[in-house]
């Protein structure tokens, strides 16, 4: 059942290629993206002024990949907030904000609770749910379902990649009902979606060279990750993974936020995973972030470097370099996260915990 690996996420990670194929399907149809299985109009979401993704763990991380893609799309303001925070609040709704719960079980606890929050509001609510008929959707206005299949291991790898590739459908939907993109945009950034299947499988055969630096990396003390724009939500992302599985301290952080703080942690030795944008796609990011690199380096950080493939300005500043191929800039978490969750999977099999059970963690949180 765990197809010749030793741990469910492995295997989970390795099914990411189709989990983003069977999500996308069936979304475009006769040049249109079709959210068929939500009940949201066109005239409803013309009618949207504000989005509000609202969630849990690495949900909440897909989410605010998201925000970047949607306000992009869709010149729309975006809020991504933890559910738990969300309901606590006094959030500014009303019937024109959609709100987007994410959440692979659709029975967690705070995501429920905010969801029922928003609709006493009475904002539209959208669930995006990979578990059918769960309580999430159940209460929600109308719910897009992420196809990734059953997910077993306790941290979240296929259903994360699938619930990019759904908020990102959200955001087409969007894009093509407001005509903030002209149809034609639309379909290529469909088409560009699904092409992720085989980037993700492209990254996939590098998982040798990351389980290697995995087991360089395990006595490690903490990790910390860099990124910006949308490798930002990478970099907490795969802290989350090393947290959840290797029990390290590990922390993201936004790169421009260095000089703030996080440079004083810097010192000889630790290991700092930095996400790379593409230097074709945004060439002013790419320049701060070598920049950073090299800050740090200085100050004795082994770095760790995920980057496009054939990018020889940040490879003098990578202390070990692991490449993934050139896609798209708002894509690139797709490709970037697949590293980052094969390590935080080596670095916790070499010190020998159950990487699908991780101690003190339950798949699906129904307390608050
Ligand atoms: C955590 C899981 O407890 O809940 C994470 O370990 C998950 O993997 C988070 O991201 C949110 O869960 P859900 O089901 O709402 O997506």
């Amino acid at each position: 059942e765990k197809g010749g690996h030793e741990y469910f996420m492995l295997k989970e990670i390795e099914e990411q290629p189709d989990a983003l194929a069977n999500t996308l399907r069936g979304h475009f149809q006769s040049g249109r993206i079709v959210l068929d299985e939500q009940r949201m109009s066109d005239q409803d979401l013309r009618e949207v002024d504000k989005v509000f993704v609202v969630a849990c763990g690495s949900a909440y991380h897909s989410g605010l990949v998201a925000k970047y893609a949607i306000e992009h799309w869709c010149r729309l303001p975006v809020e991504v907030e933890l559910a738990s925070e969300f309901r606590y609040r006094d959030p500014v709704l009303d019937r024109d904000t959609l709100v987007v719960a994410v959440s692979q079980s659709g029975e967690t606890a705070d995501t429920l609770e905010a969801v029922r929050h928003a609709r006493e509001q009475k904002a539209r609510v959208l669930a995006v749910c990979n578990t059918n008929g769960a309580q999430i959707p159940r209460e929600s206005d109308a719910v897009l379902y992420t196809h990734a299949g059953p997910e077993i291991g306790v941290a979240s790898t296929k259903a994360f990649l699938a619930q990019i590739a759904a908020n990102y459908l959200v955001g087409l939907a969007l894009a093509q009902a407001r005509g903030t993109k002209y149809p034609d945009e639309v379909a290529r950034e469909f088409a560009e979606l699904e092409s992720m299947s085989a980037a993700v499988q492209k990254v996939l055969s590098t998982v040798d060279q990351v389980r290697e630096l995995g087991q360089r990396m395990a006595d490690s003390k903490a990790v910390l990750f860099l990124g910006r724009h949308v490798g930002y939500p990478v970099a907490l992302e795969g802290a989350l993974k090393l947290k959840e599985l290797a029990y390290m301290h590990a922390e993201g952080f936004a790169a421009g936020e260095l000089k703030h703080g996080p440079i004083a942690l810097i010192e000889e030795g630790l290991p700092v995973v930095v996400v790379m944008p593409s230097p074709k796609g945004r060439a002013v990011l790419h320049a701060k972030l070598v920049s950073n690199i090299s800050e740090i380096q200085a100050r004795g950080a082994r770095t760790i470097v995920i980057a496009e493939e054939g990018d020889e300005t940040v490879r003098p500043f990578a202390d070990e370099l692991v490449e993934v191929p050139a896609v798209p800039t708002l894509l690139q978490p797709l490709v970037s996260t697949v590293p980052l969750q094969v390590l935080a999977a080596e670095i916790a099999r070499t010190r020998g915990y159950d990487v699908d059970k991780p101690r003190n963690l339950a798949k699906s949180v129904t307390v608050e």
